[in-house]
């Protein structure tokens, strides 16, 4: 560390001075002037201490150690709840390169502005040099990354997220790759100055990427997606560029590995929208008998050609990130069983006995509760106790559906992947995409009601092909073009292609499919499909299950309601297809051509249904 006058921390000894981490580290403070400089090891001490830090800063509040031992609640600001799509930005060289769906800055120009935001941005605080792996350390599919925050909030929620510490630091020395993530909260504090819970930048935010140099800088937030840049920023916007430059997939995608009675194991990863159902999927159990699932990742996947020509993916998490309301035993009982220690909680409402709460935890909501504000709350209140997109950081290694198999560094093979949004009409239950080219397509043309996961309009619908809209790091039209090159490797062995949605209503509002565990009837017809059972029919949308192929045995559902679910409406599709074609518009002549031709048999098939 060459920047005089700042305390440093723990940097490791096998550091020469002129190590471009070193010299990166220093130019970081030098710019943003912090007071210390913290080197983390990722040990159980540091991690102690900053959560004891947390506590003092009136940050963290420490929940009692008998009902939740080693865990914490974190308040945010009211302005800091979710990711901020609007704030995101590619700073690619060429604005074609970002695409019609992100927006888009000169990178010269976004420079300068960052050099300005970030100039004194530290002062007064710690900046925390964060060493991580995203996958096991030293996987060939898994990827290396420093952040240099100034909230160590960010710092214990990354240590659970990630492979953060001493030997992600020992394997970016031995490698000499890592990606450069830098965050601050945005809110320097002048000599004297005294410290907020939530320090944030309330009206300035800026997450942004630069996919050519592979650089992340992040401004303003501590939330989530904006601050621990691992995640979002990293393992999707900045590695869906590299996936495409070197031939494998990023995405946002749960992984599971389902056994069938018999024994036989396949493993299916599904892509939806945020806070539409990954989490709730990866963990979920089975109400059909004799099959198990297991969980390999809730939110990102990265996937690979192995020698064998088939997709090998890793979960490059280490933790849960998950939505808290609506989350229960009887929703999904595994992540209740994974949250019984060593988690931190952010916006979910805290009780008198020192636990938190949340929407949909409990039938009766307790007498009293202090609400994701801060102030009281009661049965009644016309406000939720906890903030809709209120989120639980857990250890993924504490699921007690965690697959023996998902810190395998090669990867595991895939059989099957899906897509989903979340659609209260038009869209079947289960559609398979005739061949990988037309599945791409059903990736394609997926759209979803939003939710409060992102900051926007809530219910809105919008198009939001692989789930990927907030997080391709490149122009959506050729990632398309990606993904079909994907198909035509030589050798491949491709997964199925699916398109389903748990999310129908009927005209009273009511979900018509029970989901949750009944999903698993769904997998099973999947699992079939991709065993060689020839339980489909052909319709202009796709292959859907064949009258019978769905197992619906001990379902509260009537054969209308399953009929319509499984239905296919000519005129909806008219509709549903003009839509297609205006979100296609928006590409121009990006559009892949086999994607253009698949629209048009959509069309012909659908008109003449
Ligand atoms: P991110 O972490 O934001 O990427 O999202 P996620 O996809 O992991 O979200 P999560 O699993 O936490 O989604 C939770 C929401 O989906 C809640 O509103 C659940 O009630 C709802 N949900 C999950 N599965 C089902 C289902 O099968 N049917 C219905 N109707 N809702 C579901
Ligand atoms: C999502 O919004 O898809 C998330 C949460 O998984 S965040 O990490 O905040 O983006
Ligand atoms: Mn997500």
């Amino acid at each position: 560390m060459a920047t005089a006058g700042i305390r440093v921390e723990g940097q490791p000894q096998n550091l020469p001075a002129d190590h471009p981490v070193v010299r990166w580290v220093d130019e970081v403070a030098a710019l943003t002037t912090p007071d210390a400089v913290h080197w983390c090891d990722g040990s159980e001490a540091e991690n102690a201490r900053l959560c004891q830090l947390l506590v003092d800063a009136g940050t963290f509040i420490r929940l009692n150690e008998t009902l939740r031992p080693n865990s914490f609640l974190a308040r945010s600001d009211p302005s800091d709840v979710a990711r901020v799509e609007d704030r995101t930005f590619i700073c690619s060289e060429r604005e074609e390169d970002a695409g019609p769906t992100n927006n888009w800055r000169d990178p010269r120009a976004m420079r300068a502005l960052l050099g300005d935001l970030f100039k004194h941005s530290m002062r007064g605080r710690t900046m925390y040099v964060i060493p991580f792996s995203m996958g096991p350390v030293g996987s060939p599919i898994g990827r290396l990354g420093i952040e240099i925050t100034d909230s160590p909030y960010v710092v214990v929620n990354m240590r659970i997220m990630t492979r953060m510490g001493k030997p992600a630091m020992d394997e970016i020395v031995k490698t000499g790759e890592f990606v450069p993530a830098i965050h601050s909260v945005g809110k320097p504090l002048a000599p004297g100055e005294s410290d907020v819970a939530w320090p944030c930048d309330p009206d300035t935010k800026y997450i942004v990427h630069f996919p050519e140099t592979r650089e992340i800088w992040s401004y303003g937030s501590g939330y989530g997606g904006n601050a621990l840049l691992g995640k979002k920023c990293y393992a999707l916007r900045i590695a869906s560029v590299i996936a495409r430059d070197e031939g494998w997939l990023a995405e946002h995608m749960l992984i599971i590995k389902v056994t069938a009675p018999d024994g036989r194991v396949k493993h299916i990863t599904g892509a939806f929208p945020s806070a539409c159902g990954k989490t709730n999927l990866a963990m979920l159990e089975p109400t059909i008998p004799g099959w198990k699932v297991e969980t390999i990742g809730d939110d990102i996947c990265w996937m690979k050609f192995g020698a064998d020509g088939r997709l090998h993916a890793i979960n490059p998490e280490a933790g849960f990130f998950g939505v808290a309301p609506g989350t229960s035993m009887a929703t999904n009982a595994n992540a209740i069983r994974t949250l019984y220690a060593n988690c931190i909680y952010t916006n979910c409402a805290l009780t008198d006995d020192g636990d938190v709460w949340w929407e949909g935890l409990t039938k009766q909501p307790p007498a009293h509760l202090i609400d994701w504000t801060g102030k009281d709350w009661a049965p009644g209140s016309d406000k939720p106790a906890a903030h809709a997109n209120a989120r639980f950081t857990a250890p993924a290694s504490q699921d007690p559906a965690i697959s023996s198999d998902w810190e395998d560094a090669s990867g595991v093979p895939i059989d099957a992947i899906m897509f989903g949004g979340r659609r209260t009409t038009v869209v079947p239950l289960v559609r398979e995409g005739f061949d990988w080219e037309h599945g791409v397509f059903l990736g394609s043309i997926m759209s979803s009601e939003m939710t409060a996961a992102a900051f926007g309009t809530i219910g809105k619908l919008r198009f939001d092909p692989m789930a990927m809209v907030p997080f391709c790091g490149y122009n959506m039209a050729d990632y398309w073009a990606h993904w079909l090159e994907i198909g035509r490797k030589q050798g491949a062995k491709l997964p199925r292609i699916y398109l389903v949605n748990w999310f129908r209503k009927d005209a009273e509002g009511r979900f018509m499919w029970p989901g949750f565990g009944d999903n698993s009837r769904v997998i099973e017809w999947i699992f079939g499909r991709c065993s060689g059972e020839d339980d489909a029919v052909a319709t202009p949308i796709g292959l859907l299950p064949a009258p019978g192929a769905l197992d619906t045995s001990g379902l509260a559902i009537d054969d209308t309601a399953l009929a319509a679910l499984l239905a296919v409406d000519p005129a909806a599709w008219v509709r549903e297809a003009a839509a297609i074609e205006e979100h296609y518009e928006k590409f121009g002549s990006k559009l892949p051509p086999q994607l253009a031709a698949r629209l048009e048999d959509l069309k012909r098939g659908v008109a003449s249904a």
